[in-house]
């Protein structure tokens, strides 16, 4: 079993972390979760099908860590805003997924940093190479965030092999780009690595350590 993954960065904007939950804290946070899903503008771009309940968002949960997939929760100066995770994990890649919940939160940057202390984990905490994004083309805002992180189209049959959807649009992003285009954000977040597979600077002690 890996180490919960965790992620803190200090900005501007406030304290944000990205912490993967246990199963109390999934609780906790499940009406707020559910909230985020069931509004209308946030559920129509995630294609959401149903109306969650508390109970539903426990159960995703739980259904998405038995497929193996690495779930975080983010929270700004202690407040939950928004949740995302990292899925369909081989050896080397995986999707990103990212939510931003309050609607009056959206479109302020979060989002954008929420993604970089997701990708920071994907990349310097489980070693991954590259992450992929699937995002619907009607989906302005989410293709504006990816690109503006690095991410290009991808329609490798890799790549591909993500997409639920013909139409998905199917981005991604290697673990040298993001490396390189993030580094001033990756000299402030603060990262428990002590599941490392590789270290920044040669330490392969707590990335939290750096900052
Ligand atoms: C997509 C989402 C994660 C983006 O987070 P956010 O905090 O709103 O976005 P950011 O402010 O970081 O935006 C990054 C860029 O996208 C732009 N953007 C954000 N929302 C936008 C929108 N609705 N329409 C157009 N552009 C938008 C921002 O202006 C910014 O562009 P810039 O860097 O060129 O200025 C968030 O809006 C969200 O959760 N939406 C609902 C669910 C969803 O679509 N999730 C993604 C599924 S893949």
């Amino acid at each position: 079993m890996s180490l919960p993954l965790r992620a803190t960065w200090s900005t501007p904007q406030g304290l944000l972390t990205a912490i993967e939950p246990g199963p109390a804290e999934v609780k906790h946070a499940a009406a707020r979760l559910a909230d985020f899903y069931n509004d209308p503008h946030n559920a129509a771009l995630l294609t959401n099908t149903i109306r969650f309940t508390p109970d539903d968002v426990v159960q995703l949960f739980a259904d998405a860590r038995a497929e193996g997939t690495r779930p975080l929760l983010y929270h700004r100066g202690g407040e939950l805003v928004g949740d995302g995770d990292l899925r369909n994990i081989t050896g080397t890649d995986a999707e990103i997924a990212v939510l931003l919940g309050p609607r009056a939160l959206q479109g302020l940057g979060l989002g954008r940093r929420f993604a970089t202390m997701t990708l920071a984990l994907a990349y310097e905490a489980m070693g991954l190479l590259r992450v992929h994004a699937m995002i619907r083309p009607e989906n302005v805002g989410s293709l504006r965030m990816f690109g503006a992180l690095g991410f290009t189209k991808d329609d490798s049959p890799m790549a591909r092999s993500f997409a639920e959807e013909d139409d998905d649009v199917c981005l991604s992003l290697g673990k040298t780009e993001f490396l390189a285009g993030a580094k001033e954000a990756l000299a402030e977040i603060r990262l428990d690595v002590s599941e490392s597979v590789e270290t920044r600077g040669g330490s392969g002690e707590m990335r939290g350590a750096r900052g």
